[in-house]
């Protein structure tokens, strides 16, 4: 009997497969080098665990709804309209898709802001790591003259009171004399970010449903590994668990086009602008990947619009690579399995106390 085939690349395989296993040859087939890469994928990236919270911050369930309010709470600030949210924002994927933010009184900031979707998960916060934990961040936003622009916390607490937030703090934190702090508003605010975890269809691979990402996708993440990318962007987080330099080949300022910074007095040093250290200059926090697709502009100042072009950059300057335009392609196909969803949490605007801001 005479069988028709159509002679595309996969009966094609089918075909030697056959002939193969009829000959008795060990051949590695489409299956193991699925499997492998599988396996080599795993040695590398985690998937993320369901919540970030830790024994050293305890949550409840009114802690993290206060947070909640606090996160989306202008009045604060002293012009009365920024907050986390203006910066991490639920349209922008908790980031503001801006080159760099503008903080309060419209002052431009010296650095682009990442997402907040995941970040208690990483070894330190901001480029420089000046920050240990999500709550230290919050609770230092306060007085930053680029966030909230109070003198001091007493200023900061003297409006949470005059806003009605005293019950909400004494539910989240009872049986505590002075529960409106801004020790306690880190802490509730923290409670709230420690749940903003975006799980992605990478995460579904991971856990071996290798269906859950494209072919493409699949050539991207071997080249992701293969080329080094990896070695830097690694963990649950795809990065943002250690320190390099940002330009191992050659400056980065000139793949990125990076402007100097008056706040920085020239080119941004990274970690060295927070410890003064020699060794630290061009040292920065290697940021994390998860959702990277959706928040455009990259890199510190945001100097770089698209991901294909971001990609380009760091082969370039990291490790002294010309990728093909396919390759690009492919990369950021797997870059784009990094994408969840905008927690439901997030979405949706918390109705805050009902109190008139007053201009000092
Ligand atoms: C005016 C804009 C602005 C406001 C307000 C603001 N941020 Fe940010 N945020 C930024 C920028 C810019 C960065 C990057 C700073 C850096 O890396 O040096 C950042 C960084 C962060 C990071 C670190 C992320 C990482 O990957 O390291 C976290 C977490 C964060 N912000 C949370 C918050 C929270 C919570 C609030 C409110 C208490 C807040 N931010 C208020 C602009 C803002
Ligand atoms: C030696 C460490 C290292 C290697 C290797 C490396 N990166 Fe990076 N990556 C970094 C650092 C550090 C930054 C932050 C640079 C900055 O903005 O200051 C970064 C930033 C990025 C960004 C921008 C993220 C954002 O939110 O702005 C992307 C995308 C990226 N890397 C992808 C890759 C890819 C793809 C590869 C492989 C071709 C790669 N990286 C190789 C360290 C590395």
């Amino acid at each position: 009997m005479k069988l028709t085939f159509s002679f595309s690349k996969r009966s094609g395989l089918i075909a030697l497969l056959i002939g193969a296993s009829a000959l008795g040859v060990g051949l590695v087939t489409a299956a193991d080098t699925e499997s492998d890469l599988l396996a080599r994928a795993k040695q590398v990236f985690r998937p993320l665990p369901p919540t970030a919270h830790v024994d050293d911050f305890p949550h409840s369930a009114a802690r993290v709804e206060l947070g909640k309010k606090l996160f989306f709470e202008t009045r604060v600030s002293t012009d009365g309209r920024t907050g986390c949210v203006s910066c991490h924002n639920p349209s922008h994927y908790g980031a503001d898709s801006l080159p760099r933010s503008v903080g309060v009184h419209g002052v431009l900031m010296p650095r682009n802001a990442q997402t907040v979707f995941n970040t208690p998960l990483l070894v330190s916060q901001h480029y420089g790591g000046n920050r240990v934990s999500v709550e230290e961040q919050a609770w230092k936003a306060l007085t930053s003259p680029f966030a909230y622009g109070n003198k001091t916390f007493a200023e900061a607490e003297a409006k949470l009171h005059t806003l009605g937030y005293k019950p909400l703090f004494e539910a989240a934190f009872p049986n505590e004399k002075e529960a409106v702090s801004a020790q306690n508003w880190a802490i509730a605010i923290g409670a709230y970010e420690r749940t903003l975890l975006t799980p992605a269809p990478f995460d579904q691979y991971l856990k071996g449903d290798t269906k859950a990402i494209s072919t493409d996708a699949k050539a991207g993440l071997e080249k992701f590994i293969n080329y080094g990318c990896a070695g830097c962007h690694n963990g649950s987080t795809v990065g943002g668990q250690s320190f390099q330099k940002f330009g191992l080949v050659e400056d980065y300022w000139k793949a990125t086009g990076s402007v100097e910074i008056a706040h920085f007095k020239g080119y941004d040093k990274g970690k060295f602008h927070d410890t003064g250290k020699e060794e630290d200059k061009w040292i920065f926090k290697v940021p994390q990947l998860r959702n990277v697709a959706m928040t455009p502009p990259y890199f510190h100042d945001g100097s770089v619009a698209t991901l294909d072009d971001a990609v380009r950059v760091m082969a370039r300057v990291q490790l002294g690579r010309q990728l093909a335009d396919q390759e690009v392609r492919q990369i950021v196909a797997f870059l784009g399995t990094l994408t969840g969803e905008v927690p439901k949490q997030f979405k949706e605007a918390p109705q805050l106390p009902v109190a008139a801001f007053q201009r000092p």
